[in-house]
């Protein structure tokens, strides 16, 4: 596709970049988005049964056999050429704040070096009881529900759940990003969760441009300056090659 050139043109110029992105950011790593249909083997369930405090208090086992099955999947994948532009895009660009609602941690392994996961990790063991991200020694891993070593109570994956609170630090780095930002990347997300869908209001509103790069309409597509409709994988490294060289 041909890129706007107001916004190559604004992203050349660019101090300080934030980068919000989704599930769709890693749909071309072969990870299904969060909204796309559920593989035979888990249709019957629907994420909002899965990833819940309450889903964990009444069904731990079938939830811990999602998030194994999850943990699998991203680590048979690959960072695609998304991910790697995004690391590039760190290299050339003073300040670059990637705010991510992936828990998959793609993008480290891109490269990335700053990475707020906005919505946790899925590689992260947590305690149920006390809420201390264990280290590998603390879990045994040996059960269908994982247990701490040091207390006996269940372990959790690391993500954000349903109805629980964003970590205090993430969304107190992405507001605080978002405000003072020269413009912002939306990638690869339905925009339809809060508080990270309303990031992107936060930066217009404080005088920043801000791009959607998508392959379909999303719920913030009419409130942005320019709309991107492809693959992120194609768009971003795009993008990217039409920037000035980094220090
Ligand atoms: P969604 O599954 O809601 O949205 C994925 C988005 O990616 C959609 O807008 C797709 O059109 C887009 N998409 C798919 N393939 C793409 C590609 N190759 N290039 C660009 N865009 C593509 O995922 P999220 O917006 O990330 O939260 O969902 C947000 C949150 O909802 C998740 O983090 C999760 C869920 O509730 C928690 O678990 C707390």
């Amino acid at each position: 596709m041909t890129l706007p050139t107001e916004l190559v043109s604004q992203l050349s110029v660019a101090k300080s970049l934030v980068v919000l992105s989704g599930a769709g950011l890693s749909a071309e790593s072969g990870l299904a988005t969060f909204r796309d249909a559920a593989d035979a083997h888990w249709a019957k369930w629907r994420p909002e049964d899965l990833a819940t405090p309450e889903a964990f208090a009444s069904h731990p086992d079938v939830v811990w056999r999602w998030y194994r099955e999850r943990r699998q999947a991203a680590l048979a994948a690959k960072p695609n050429p998304a991910h790697m532009a995004l690391a590039e895009l760190e290299r050339r660009i003073d300040k670059v704040t990637i705010v991510t609602q992936n828990v998959d941690g793609l993008l480290q392994r891109a490269g990335v070096n700053d990475v707020v996961e906005f919505h946790g990790n899925l590689f992260i063991d947590r305690c149920s009881a006390d809420g201390a991200d264990l280290a590998p020694d603390d879990v045994d891993m040996t059960q269908i529900v994982p247990r701490c070593r040091r207390c006996g109570a269940a372990v959790r994956p690391g993500v954000v759940w349903f109805g629980e609170a964003i970590p205090a630090n993430c969304i107190e780095r992405a507001f605080s990003e978002s405000s003072t930002a020269d413009g912002m990347l939306v990638v690869g997300t339905s925009a339809l969760v809060a508080p990270a869908n309303s990031l992107a209001s936060v930066a217009r509103d404080a005088g920043a441009w801000v791009a959607e790069i998508n392959v379909a309409d999303t719920a913030i597509s009419g409130s942005v300056e320019h709309v991107l409709r492809g693959r992120a994988g194609d768009i971003l490294p795009q993008l990217v090659a039409l920037l000035p060289q980094g220090i």
